[in-house]
């Protein structure tokens, strides 16, 4: 029997309630399909940080190596570590195992609302492809003499034609696989090259270039102030969108209010050549003031949890759990707090896997 073996990092606030539930649909999409799931859990989060004085251990990346797959709960609590500090694993993560595609569907379930009133099931239903290991999250740059009136500080993109090519060609693959799947086959390119006369240039250089070896894919370009304004007006018109690290973070927390808010918003760092582990996460962070209380909405990390198993080939599987979160949507009977109800966590967890167990 197939075995995967899979490092959960729950990490702080919700963390640890949505990992759970993450790791309990997994287990019974392993039951149900035939194969086993092993976890281990790494308590890597602030409080390790207190104790230890760094986030995760000196050998933290080997250690996760050996992992067929990664889960994070979510990471970050201000009043004990510094954001910049804390979040440093997460980012060491995507760069060193070059997970550099940042898969995030934003997409609205039957059964879901949005306070966007062109948000609909039928109107949302496309994918960001964020680059994941380089632009403007390079980490290069410095703060000089920053209590003296000259003081300055500086913070370099890095665009690599190699980091570039790698991302967009990911997106436009996705674009055909979507557009046989009856999507409309288009790529759209998240710039801002009027203003970034460097890098966003060159990205659209190469944009083009990849473009022309898709000629059954349509592609077009958006400057992203232009893309957020359409993606609220018009979200209708997005297929596949590829953007820098930067601005796929930005509209990606967008999207996730046309998907229905963060409680759905689901995540993939990718390294699709499969040298190294990816890791799933949903996008929200670890909310710390609903933190410990049961009432946080798992499904954005049960459907990260469901992107690990496409991940890993289990398609059936992957498609059963999809089928229970929007049964369970679609029958409006459990609904978390974000969504305007009163049920737990582990009640809709539980709702998901009766409902995968059903089948
Ligand atoms: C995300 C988050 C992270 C990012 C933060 C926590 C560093 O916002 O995954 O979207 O900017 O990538
Ligand atoms: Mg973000």
């Amino acid at each position: 029997m197939k075995t995967y073996r899979i490092a959960f990092i729950p990490g702080d606030g919700v963390g640890p309630e949505v990992a759970l539930e993450a790791r309990l649909a997994l287990e019974a999409c392993a039951r149900k399909f035939s194969f086993a799931v092993e976890g281990e859990t790494f308590g890597w989060n602030c409080d390790y940080y207190l104790a230890h004085g760094r986030m995760m251990p000196e050998d933290g990346l080997e250690v996760l190596r050996s992992f067929d797959a990664v889960f994070l709960g979510s990471v970050g609590d201000p009043a004990k570590v510094p954001d910049h500090i804390s979040l440093g694993p997460l980012l060491a993560i995507r760069q060193g195992f070059c997970q550099y595609v940042n898969l995030r569907p934003i997409r609205m379930l039957e059964g879901v609302s949005s306070p966007v009133t062109t948000a609909t099931p039928q109107t949302v239903d496309f994918v960001v492809v964020r680059e994941n290991t380089e632009g403007e999250y390079s980490h290069l740059g410095g703060i000089f003499s920053p209590d003296e009136p000259h003081g300055f500080a500086t913070q370099m993109a890095v665009f690599s034609r190699k980091g570039c090519e790698r991302v967009i060609r990911y997106a436009f693959e996705l674009a055909r696989k979507r557009k046989a799947q009856g999507h409309m086959g288009r790529v759209t390119n998240c710039t801002k090259s009027n203003a970034l006369n460097y890098s966003m240039v060159f990205w659209d250089k190469i944009f083009r270039e990849v473009a022309l070896q898709y000629p059954d894919i349509e592609n077009d370009y958006l400057l992203v102030d232009a893309l957020t304004m359409f993606m609220v007006s018009k979200p209708q018109r997005f297929d596949v969108i590829v953007a820098s690290n930067l601005f796929g973070d930005i509209i990606t927390d967008l999207g996730s209010v046309l998907q229905g808010g963060m409680g759905f918003a689901a995540g993939a760092n990718l390294n699709p050549e499969k040298e190294f582990p990816s890791m799933f996460e949903p996008i929200h962070g670890s909310a710390l003031d609903i933190a410990g209380k049961g009432v946080v909405n798992p499904l954005a990390s049960i459907e990260s949890a469901r992107m690990m198993l496409e991940h890993f080939g289990e398609e059936e599987a992957a498609r059963a759990l999809l089928a229970a979160e929007q049964e369970v949507l679609a029958k409006g009977m459990v609904r978390t707090r974000d969504m305007g109800g009163s049920s737990s966590t582990q009640e809709m967890g539980a709702a998901v896997r009766a409902a995968l167990q059903a089948q």
